[in-house]
């Protein structure tokens, strides 16, 4: 029988993401090794969730360091201690260094809430309100150096309400984060899905568009 992929998890605030692998692993549904919860933020909600669940955590404030670099040196020696295969980011509210997405390339996984490639960085929900856009979701994709744009994965999409604020659609597209992103991460850690020539490749194609699921 494989092991299951040992994975780590990156957090800096309430980590309900980081509660739906919890809870699939715990279910049964999702076969993955939580081997550590990592937080910039010793405050972090998650790192409560992380202990509740009898995972391993760690915290190193990104204010102590003086540069990016030196934080990401720091952050690697603690993740490496726990020998991660897979490192999903779950509202990790950092940019990452090249280094660092060197050191586990192909290994990094992040959620985003818009149907990437539309709408990366921040205050996404508005943003989509605002355009009257009439659909919107989320994207779990691999990370590369540019920020919200490495290959994508799966999508989860929802059509927007009209008069729906966007406290409102975030609550929406985050239900959907919790049931795609541990669908996505369970395919990456069986190796049904991998990051090869830059793109993402599932079952042994190589996928330029992402699955896509309907919510
Ligand atoms: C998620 O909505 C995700 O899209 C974004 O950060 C948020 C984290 O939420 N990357 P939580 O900490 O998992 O509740």
């Amino acid at each position: 029988m494989s092991q299951a992929c040992k994975t780590a998890i990156l957090i800096s605030g309430s980590g309900s993401n980081l509660q739906a692998f919890v809870d699939a692993v715990n279910a049964g549904t999702l076969d993955l090794n939580l081997t550590v919860v990592f937080s910039n933020n010793p405050n972090a909600y998650g790192l409560q969730r992380a202990e509740l669940a009898g995972i391993a955590t760690a915290c190193i404030q990104h204010n102590d360091y003086p540069d990016r670099e030196s934080f990401d040196r720091a952050v690697i020696a603690e993740l490496d201690r726990h020998e991660p295969e897979l490192l999903i980011l779950a509202g990790f509210m950092r940019i990452l260094s090249p280094g660092f997405v060197k050191h586990y390339a192909g290994r990094i996984l992040n959620i985003h809430p818009a149907l990437l490639p539309l709408y990366p960085g921040l205050n996404t929900h508005q943003r989509v309100l605002d355009a009257g856009d009439a659909w919107h979701g989320s994207t779990v994709h691999f990370v590369t150096e540019k920020l919200d744009g490495g290959p994508c994965i799966l999508q989860g999409r929802l059509q927007t309400i009209a008069g729906e604020t966007a406290d409102e659609l975030q609550q929406r597209v985050q239900a959907i984060e919790h049931q795609i992103y541990p669908q996505a991460a369970g395919w990456v850690g069986s190796g049904r899905v991998e990051f090869r020539d830059g793109a993402t490749w599932i079952d042994g194609k190589r996928a330029d568009q992402p699955e896509t699921l309907t919510f």
